[in-house]
């Protein structure tokens, strides 16, 4: 496994465990990116680095029972502690890293990206892949419950044009990558990019 693979795994395998008590007040936030999805009964929805499958059971209820939900993440320690905290029965959990997923081209409707971008360390193939797996006319929704200056400030660092997640560079990036950005909000409390999966 490539050394970045093996630093996220460190880093979030460290943290897996009170990653939900660190972020008790997320929920509407998350609620509000998931329904700017879209999503619609007996859709097919992955959650890329679902982490602790916070946005599992809200994805689940968008899809109802008929549904599909598959939430993929690199860190066996973020899986087990979705686990632990009941939410492998709102999903199908895999280990696996978004650059190389298990499924079959165009298999579905959507994804939603939670806090994962910045961790990429192929962005361009990676959301590639991710293209490769949603049907043309499909959801991507890259979203975090901190701003980008918010988050910046957290983090103790400026705030950069250089930034994958500000909005030229993602645009250049999407496209490049068989998706088109169709709507970006940054605000404090709320980042969401939605993209659209070209033909
Ligand atoms: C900031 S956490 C966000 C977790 C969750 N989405 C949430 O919002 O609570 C980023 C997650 O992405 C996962 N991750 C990072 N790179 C990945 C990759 N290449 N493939 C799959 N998961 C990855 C990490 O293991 C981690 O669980």
């Amino acid at each position: 496994m490539a050394d970045d693979h093996a630093h996220v795994q460190e880093f979030f395998g460290a943290r897996a465990a009170h990653w939900d008590s660190r972020f008790p007040h997320d929920g509407p936030a998350y609620a509000v990116g998931v329904a700017a999805l879209g999503l619609r009964s007996g859709d097919a929805v992955l959650d890329a680095g679902c982490g602790t499958g916070r946005a599992l059971p809200l994805l689940r209820e968008a899809v109802g029972p008929d549904g599909t939900v598959i939430g993929v993440d690199l860190t066996p320690q973020m899986l087990a502690a979705a686990d632990d905290a009941g939410r492998a029965g709102a999903g199908m959990l895999l280990l696996a890293d978004v650059a190389r997923l298990p499924l079959h081209a165009q298999a579905l409707d959507a994804v939603f990206a939670a806090g994962l971008i910045a961790h990429l360390s192929q962005p361009e193939a990676d959301l590639r892949e991710l293209a490769r797996v949603v049907r043309p006319g499909g959801r991507l929704a890259l979203f975090h419950p901190l701003g980008r200056a918010a988050l910046a400030a957290r983090q103790g660092r400026e705030l950069s044009d250089d930034d994958l997640r500000a909005e030229p560079r993602l645009t250049r990036l999407l496209a490049a990558s068989g998706w088109q950005l169709v709507s970006y909000v940054d605000e404090d409390t709320r980042f969401l990019a939605l993209a659209v999966r070209q033909d």
